[in-house]
């Protein structure tokens, strides 16, 4: 069939957004429907073609089953588009470790980033061990220890409240070297999964102003003016309209504290790099901060580093019938190495796979642990499935590698590099060892 041009657009287009009825209630009772078009919220934003020729040039057969293979031209591409918008808007750009911390791309990396953000002692000292640049720490709460181990080396520590600040301070005494920062809790989110929401009115992340005005009153007078910065992290996989709904919530309830501040940090969940994404209104909105306040502004995204970069090789090892399922057994395992299919949950794309019924062949995806729930999800394929098969899943260097588990001795994936240039690398490969010496 050959192509309409308008008619791609118009597919591209419902891809990526969702078509929303809102229903409202007139004044006489009846109902006042509105259709609306919003940005979806799809943790897998489909591959536009060159990202998905991209990952299918990766020659898969060579790589170690299991295994991530991420490609470094795409992971540069992600980069340099970072970057330009750090040159925009004047933006500094990190690298939250908690969501991609493959190690032997940091060479790479550090050449377009500004540095990292860690979420306690262990990724900062990955973070000053090799990637080097600006060390940023935040976490929920310091033990005494980690805090002065950090403050030799960290750029930032960032508190989640004002008792643990004040603490910090006392801890820190004279020997501090680090800035301070302040997590603060807008209460303003466009995030759907509850699991994902930092804002949420319950929510321990950050304080809330309300909390901070309280706490305040016990604490030390002008402990704010020891701050040198404000971070809210509140997005997931948005756009950059939730981050300007959220900035100007943060700015209704804590701008009387940006004067005098030395920088703001915006936190993670900006998923730039997707097609599509606002960066225009990124740029604004980080320009207005630093126009109106004389500020540094921080963004500090893991998923959009390495968003479409990657895929995990897995083996067909067998097939199984079951309740009139056609059920693959795979050398992988979804609670072990790709465990936000089971919490978020979602639906990894495969090279090649299609919705169930799609193509003539369908299949469960199963794991190989225990947990009768080890599911990836239902597939079709054009030709029947085999042990001995390779599968591709798609977008997997991001929130895997770093959440793996070894839950019944599940060997970890291998992880490879590729590159057109340089081709294959295997950099890391796990064995019993690794299983075993977690234990004791
Ligand atoms: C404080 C903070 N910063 C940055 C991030 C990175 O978010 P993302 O990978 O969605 O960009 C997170 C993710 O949870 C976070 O909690």
């Amino acid at each position: 069939m050959k192509s309409n041009p308008k008619f791609d657009e118009f597919c591209c287009f419902l891809n990526y957004t969702t078509l929303t009825q809102k229903s409202t209630r007139k004044s006489d009772g009846s109902d006042n429907r509105v259709w609306t078009y919003t940005m979806a919220q799809d943790p897998t934003p489909p591959l536009t073609p060159d990202r998905l020729q991209a990952l299918n040039s990766i020659p898969c057969e060579e790589a170690p089953s299991p295994g991530y293979v991420i490609h470094m031209d795409r992971l540069e591409a992600n980069c340099q588009l970072l970057q330009s918008v750090a040159e925009r808007s004047g933006a500094k750009i990190l690298l939250a470790l908690k969501g991609f911390a493959c190690h032997s791309t940091f060479p790479m990396l550090r050449r377009y980033l500004s540095g990292t953000t860690s979420s306690g002692l262990h990724e900062g000292l990955l973070a000053h061990e090799l990637f080097g640049k600006e060390v940023h720490v935040y976490s929920a709460a310091y033990k005494p220890s980690e805090l002065t181990h950090l403050n030799r080396f960290a750029h930032s520590l960032v508190f989640n409240s004002a008792n643990q600040l004040a603490k910090g301070i006392e801890i820190l005494g004279n020997s501090r070297k680090a800035e301070l920062g302040l997590r603060v809790n807008p209460e303003y989110s466009e995030v759907e999964t509850e699991l994902y929401d930092p804002c949420s009115p319950a929510s321990r992340l950050g304080t809330t102003r309300a909390a901070l005005d309280k706490a305040l009153s016990n604490l030390p007078e002008k402990l704010l003016n020891q701050l040198h910065g404000l971070h809210f992290h509140a997005l997931c996989e948005q756009d950059a309209d939730a981050l300007e709904h959220t900035a100007e919530a943060f700015e209704k309830k804590f701008g009387d504290l940006i004067p005098g501040m030395k920088w703001l940090n915006f936190g993670g969940g900006h998923h730039i790099t997707r097609p599509g994404y606002d960066i225009d209104r990124l740029c604004r909105t980080v320009q207005y901060f630093r126009d109106t306040y004389n500020v540094d502004v921080y963004l500090e995204p893991g998923e959009a580093v390495a968003l479409h970069t990657g895929v995990l090789i897995v083996t067909v090892l067998d097939i199984v019938e079951a309740g009139g399922h056609q059920i693959a057994i795979l050398d992988s395992s979804a609670t072990c190495h790709m465990p936000d299919v089971l919490e978020m949950p979602y639906r990894p794309s495969i090279l090649g796979a299609g919705q169930p019924g799609e193509f003539p062949y369908t299949y469960r995806l199963g794991g190989m642990s225990c947990l009768a729930g080890d599911v990836v999800g239902d597939y079709s394929f054009a030709a029947p499935l085999s042990p001995g098969q390779r599968i591709v899943f798609l977008d997997m260097s991001h929130y895997t590698m770093v959440k793996n588990t070894t839950f019944n001795g599940v060997p970890l994936p291998a992880i490879s590099l590729y590159s057109s240039d340089s081709g294959l690398n295997t950099v890391k490969t796990f064995g019993y060892e690794d299983y075993r010496n977690r234990l004791s």
